[in-house]
């Protein structure tokens, strides 16, 4: 059966105290209230990992995971952070291909192939993203374009290494704007990118591929959204800073 998750994508917000506060408060709420067997994932800043993962500890489902990495193992790359790295302080998953990536720093498809190569050859997990401007939605082709990016990034992989792949439908639109996708129009695209794994690799590893949907996911809207049958969790921006929020969408499985 595909795992159920909720990550926290808290992007570059927090300072550390304020990081580690709000880590606090998500895993005592986490074991106090959660009843179900949805896994957490804090995506917090590269520089809150170490402490944010000694925080979590032992935490029942709770993992750890960054925002990006960079596909070379070490080397000259000022400023930036390898996957040996990210292992090395307990992460278990990274964000990659979101769209502030794609549109900021110009992240291609090709590129995230080879970050996700990076990530398996060393076994973190990539919560992988995907999703169309409003522009491409108007136009119709919505759903290919959605197809093309996981094709381009992930459709080298073997079976297995797919199966280790979570992805996330973030439309852009609904990004940070409030303006949440439908249940239905979740739904459509989480079913398309099921079907189209399928035909890829069959349909085992379609059924157990975590899709979770991004974009605007909040306490008031995700029981609806969680509640389709091909949605198996988000991936929540803005409401993951407060942890009222962020933990009232986990129960809401
Ligand atoms: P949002 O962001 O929940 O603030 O819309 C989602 C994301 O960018 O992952």
């Amino acid at each position: 059966m595909r795992k159920k998750i909720v990550a926290g994508n808290w992007k570059m917000n927090n300072t550390i105290d304020e990081g580690l506060q709000l880590t606090s408060e998500i895993a005592s709420m986490v074991v106090d209230e959660v009843a179900n067997d949805a896994i957490v994932v804090l995506a917090p800043p590269y520089i809150h990992l170490t402490k944010v993962k000694q925080l979590i500890g032992t935490t029942k489902n709770m993992y750890l995971s960054a925002q990006n990495c960079n596909e070379q193992a070490s080397g000259a790359y000022t400023g930036e952070i390898s996957v040996p790295m990210l292992v090395s302080v307990g992460a278990e998953y990274v964000i990659l291909g979101h769209s502030e990536r794609r549109e900021y720093f110009n992240e291609n498809n090709k590129q995230l192939a080879a970050k996700v190569d990076a990530c398996l050859a060393n076994g973190l997990t990539p919560i992988f993203c995907c999703g169309e401007s409003l522009e491409t939605r108007e136009g119709g082709d919505f759903i290919a374009f959605v197809c093309q990016q996981i094709k381009e990034s992930l459709f080298h992989l073997s079976k297995e290494d797919f199966s280790k792949i979570v992805i996330a439908y973030e439309p852009i639109w609904a990004i940070g704007t409030g303006m949440t996708a439908s249940s239905d129009q979740a739904q459509e695209m989480h079913a398309a990118l099921r079907g189209y794994i399928a035909e890829q690799y069959g349909n085992d590893i379609a059924d157990n591929t975590s899709i979770l949907y991004g974009g605007s996911c909040k306490p008031d809207n995700a029981a609806e959204l969680f509640a389709c049958s091909d949605v198996d969790g988000g991936l929540i921006g803005g409401a993951s800073l407060k942890s009222r929020d962020f933990v009232d969408i986990v129960k809401s499985f």
